[in-house]
């Protein structure tokens, strides 16, 4: 396996004044046990929520805030400290510093080696939902966006201040993944300028889900599945490699956001059908997310409490099925439309059974057994069942079975 670029990575992190920056203090030991050597600057803000010594402690260095601090200055400059990393994270990003960043404002020491830098910089923004929505921060990340700077997150889910939605921090191993594979491409190109790929989906739109849905039982409990996403998000990688413009439909996954790829994140079913949906018309469907078959009809409002009665019953209700009615839909129907079959006895009857109920041109059925590793695992093993053949592969790495099945789906277009 090639060594991390994060084993020799040198990385500076700004911490601006938000919540998290807790978390940004995990995010610092995860990336230097990781090998990278970390140095922290903090806003002010960043200093009431987070103590300067903890940084230092845990990053090796001290952690510098001040622009005009003669002593600071005299033993590494501001310009050279930007420019003596190979990548700038700023985490958390708060609504504030990607407004200066926006502007191109230099008030403070984050913020004028912001400006003065010439490396690349990945963001993990932090904020009320109602601020991420609002038209004035989605105008300063369509320019920083347009400018290059690249984002990890937010995550949607429950908020410090009680809020639900968009706004959530990413946690810090999502942020070590986006890192460690920024850290992988050309430094010279700012990532909004990548060119985009051509190759056999050119001009072709692709719609994918991936991962799990969680069926809410009450605000802090829910029906899941083991489901990782990996193999929805090879896939959504793999057919924009192709050239493909992809929307990615992701239940809850701890996975990196892929390049180039449109991702709408949901929890449930429901909200995976509605996505998916506005997502269309596409030429392609890829249903490779762990759909939740049922969820509970009566959803607590508030936290279920033990009682007197006893445990709990909980009824049962049916999801829709969101490849069959895409599958089956005479309006909007995609002209590929691929479906997964995970099964745990009699895979290929199975497959072709599914095959016709929710109306794919093709469907991957896999053996979910336990013993094959193939939820949460790297690798997968399946047959390719069409209304016509079926086509065993080997078993291989999850982007491998995404490349072919992306070449096969390009030749179902032709
Ligand atoms: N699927 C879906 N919506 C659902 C259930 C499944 O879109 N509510 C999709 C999955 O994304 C997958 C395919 O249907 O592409 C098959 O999923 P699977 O779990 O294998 O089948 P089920 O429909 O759950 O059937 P069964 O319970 O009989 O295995």
């Amino acid at each position: 396996m090639p060594a991390s670029p994060l084993a020799t990575a040198r990385l500076l992190l700004v911490i601006s004044g938000g919540v998290a920056a807790y978390k940004a203090l995990d995010l610092i030991r995860r990336l230097r046990e990781r090998g990278a050597s970390v140095r922290v600057v903090m806003t002010p803000a960043a200093k009431e929520f987070v103590s300067p010594m903890t940084a230092a402690a845990l990053s090796g260095a001290a952690a510098r805030e001040d622009l005009f601090s003669l002593t600071d200055e005299a033993e590494m400059g501001h310009i050279e400290l930007s420019r003596s990393a190979d990548l700038i994270v700023v985490a958390p990003a708060t609504a504030h510093l990607l407004a200066r960043m926006a502007q191109g404002l230099a008030d403070d020491l984050a913020s004028t080696l912001l400006l003065a830098t010439d490396k690349r910089v990945l963001v993990a923004p932090s904020m009320n939902v109602r601020m991420w929505l609002h038209p004035a921060t989605q105008r300063n990340l369509t320019t920083l966006r347009a400018d290059g700077v690249a984002f990890v997150g937010p995550n949607e889910g429950e908020m410090a201040c009680g809020e639900f939605g968009p706004g959530r921090m990413a946690e810090p191993l999502e942020i070590v993944a986006a890192v460690e594979e920024l850290l992988k491409t050309p430094t010279a190109l700012p990532l909004a300028a990548a060119p985009k790929p051509a190759g056999p989906l050119t001009g072709r739109r692709v719609v994918v889900t991936a991962g799990p849905t969680y069926e809410p039982i009450d605000p802090v409990r829910f029906i899941g599945n083991r489901s990782s996403g990996l193999q929805g998000y090879a896939i959504a990688a793999a057919a924009r490699a192709a050239g493909a413009e992809v929307v990615l439909v992701s239940g809850p996954v701890a996975l990196a956001d892929p390049k180039g790829v449109s991702l709408v994140r949901v929890e449930t079913a429901r909200e995976m059908l509605a996505a998916v949906e506005a997502a269309l018309p596409a030429d392609v469907f890829v249903s490779a997310a762990a759909v939740a078959d049922w969820r509970v009809a009566h959803a607590g409002e508030q936290k279920l409490k033990k009682g007197v009665d006893g445990a709990p019953s909980l009824t049962l209700i049916e999801n829709p099925d969101i490849l069959a009615t895409i599958g089956k839909s005479e309006r909007n129907r995609p002209k590929v439309v691929v479906g997964f079959a995970a099964e745990t006895e009699n895979v290929l009857e199975n497959a072709r059974a599914k095959l016709a109920r929710k109306g794919c041109d093709f469907i991957v059925a896999n053996d979910v057994s336990p013993h094959k590793g193939v939820f949460g695992g790297a690798h997968n093993e399946v047959n390719i069942v069409s209304a016509e053949s079926s086509e065993g592969w080997p078993r291989m790495a999850k982007e491998g079975v995404a490349e072919k099945l992306v070449e096969r789906i390009a030749r179902n277009l032709e």
